[in-house]
């Protein structure tokens, strides 16, 4: 069966509902709608969707400070993971790197998240420190993140 095709765009207004139901089915402890709308009133950030045939299927956020890219999250529907669209978001924030002088992207990851470490390794990303009990779960306990670059 023929791949559509996807496409990359900015959030924009109309595609929160789509985002908020991406980030509930991928994350322990996810976002409030809220605050995706307020990252669209936020001038430093950039989120990037990926849409199937209008359906938002994953979606990448980014801050720009000066000449540093600060990637807040990304993710992509569980029905629609192992098709690429994850590599599409992150090719399309790196586009965006080119054009705003960035010299080095950083990010925080779960440490058991090996899916999301080996796609950013995949892009070139190093570990280079880990933040223990970075992130905090429903259950009371805390996991370490890594924390990988990537210069340019
Ligand atoms: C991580 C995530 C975004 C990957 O999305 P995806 O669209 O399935 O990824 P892609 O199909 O573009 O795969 C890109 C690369 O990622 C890596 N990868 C993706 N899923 C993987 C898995 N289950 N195990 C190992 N590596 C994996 C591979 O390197 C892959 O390249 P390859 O197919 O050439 O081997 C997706 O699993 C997800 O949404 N997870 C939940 C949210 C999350 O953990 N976000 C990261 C926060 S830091």
């Amino acid at each position: 069966m023929k791949m559509q095709k996807i496409v990359i765009s900015k959030m924009a207004i109309d595609d929160l509902d789509g985002v908020y139901e991406i980030d509930r089915e991928s994350f322990p402890v996810p976002w409030q709608k809220s605050s995706f709308e307020e990252e669209l009133k936020n001038i430093l950030a950039t989120y990037l969707v990926a849409k199937l045939n209008d359906k938002i299927v994953g979606y990448i956020g980014m801050w720009f400070v000066i000449d540093e890219c600060h990637i807040t999250n990304i993710a992509v529907h569980p029905e629609f993971r192992h098709m690429g669209i994850a590599k599409k978001l992150v090719n399309g924030m790196i586009k965006l790197c080119n054009t705003h002088g960035i010299s080095y992207i950083l990010l925080e990851v779960r440490a058991n998240n090996i899916p999301a470490q080996k796609l950013y390794e995949s892009f070139g990303f190093k570990s280079d420190g880990i933040r223990k009990e970075y992130y905090k779960n429903p259950d009371g306990t805390y996991d370490d993140a890594i924390l990988m670059t990537k210069e340019f």
